[in-house]
């Protein structure tokens, strides 16, 4: 897909053309990552943060939402639930909170691989390559980092004080995946300021960082953030992208379309939008991951990157698993079975395997 044809994607309406892409989508999904549908439980252990995104529910600044940090056991005690409920992988996200240092996130990965064999994925933010390292050695397995937007003057607009630009986070991308790691980045979708170019720039970037996983999903604003505060109408500013189910769905699509072997969760943000079946529609738009929350109950609702986050129905993580393996199997689709690691990262270590001296 060329850029000119990327821009007039973002910039169509006509339902059928859309219905039409999202087949497409569909079509290179089947081919390239099959039937299967991944699961990865999630567990937002901390939402402690040193930063300032202007976007963000728990950055800084925001004194509004109470803050808290999950023990080590506690931590260890929601990933053997996830090991329990048959989910391949456990992520573990948090804001960037650097009591949550080193040595802490080391031996709790090794705690984890010690008793378990699921895979680990890593949401932590941008940290020093020293920790990025160490945690590598300790056995984590993947890293998610979105680099949010490949405008440097969004980039740094939007995330106010931090002393890192886009050149960082890109070079933190190249680091991570020079230490091994399967590395997943992505973007928002109609944060304030961003136009169709920088959207279209967005998506040739996901292919030029050649990843192993792509999480996108549309900007929420929180009363708590700037961003948020003063959001106005999308529709009333010349050019800015909406924030959309919409159009999301279509990023989704030609992520797939691009990038035809990389995993694609339909993410919460999206669900949040479409709390009925927007699950379903990532899914037939080229999305081949979910990723459930198993965050506990009395700290969920802290983990407010956005309001309203959506939540799989179910009073217990079993029910909340077996609703959503039914609205799977209901899609005609299978649950994936083991860690559902990259197709793209196999390849790159079987050509290793095959390379000259
Ligand atoms: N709306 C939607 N997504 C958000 N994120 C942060 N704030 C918001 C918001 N207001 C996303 C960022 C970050 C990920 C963990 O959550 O893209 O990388």
């Amino acid at each position: 897909m060329r850029r000119d044809e990327i821009l007039r994607w973002i910039n169509e309406t006509d339902q059928a053309a859309l219905a039409d892409l999202h087949r497409q989508a569909d079509a290179v999904r089947r081919e390239h990552v099959g039937d299967a549908v991944h699961l990865r439980g999630l567990i937002e252990f901390s939402n402690h943060c040193e930063q300032r995104c202007g976007y963000c529910g728990i950055r800084a600044p925001n004194q509004a939402i109470p803050r808290y940090r999950m023990s080590s056991g506690e931590v260890l005690d929601r990933a053997r639930e996830v090991h329990r409920l048959g989910y391949g992988t456990v992520v573990l996200q948090s804001g960037e909170d650097p009591v949550a240092g080193g040595h802490w996130i080391a031996d709790l990965i090794r705690s984890i691989k010690a008793e378990t064999d699921l895979a680990i994925t890593l949401s932590l933010g941008e940290r020093s390559e020293g920790d990025l390292a160490t945690w590598r050695e300790a056995g984590a397995d993947r890293y998610l980092l979105r680099f949010e937007s490949s405008n440097p003057e969004l980039f740094r607009k939007s995330r106010e004080t931090t002393p890192h630009g886009l050149v960082d986070r890109i070079r933190t991308l190249e680091v991570l995946k020079s230490l091994g790691y399967e590395v997943g980045s992505g973007m928002l979708i109609g944060l304030p300021g961003q136009t169709s170019a920088d959207l279209a720039r967005d998506i040739a970037l996901l292919r030029e960082l050649d990843l192993d996983m792509i999480g996108v999903g549309p900007f929420i604003p929180h009363p708590g953030t700037p961003i948020g505060r003063h959001f106005p109408d999308p529709a009333s500013v010349d050019g800015q992208v909406p924030s959309s189910e919409e159009m999301a769905l279509k990023v989704i699509a030609m992520a797939r379309i691009c990038c035809p072997d990389t995993n694609i969760p339909a993410t919460t943000a999206v669900a949040t939008l479409n709390q009925q079946d927007g699950y379903e529609r990532g899914l037939r738009a080229g999305a081949n991951v979910v990723m459930p929350c198993l965050t506990p109950d009395g700290v969920r609702a802290q983990y407010q990157i956005y309001p309203n986050k959506a939540r799989l129905h179910g009073a217990d993580p079993e029910t909340q698993r077996d609703l959503l393996v039914a609205r799977i199997h209901a899609m005609g689709r299978t649950v994936g079975r083991g860690r559902g690691d990259s197709p793209k990262a196999g390849k790159r270590s079987a050509m290793a395997v095959v390379a000259p001296e």
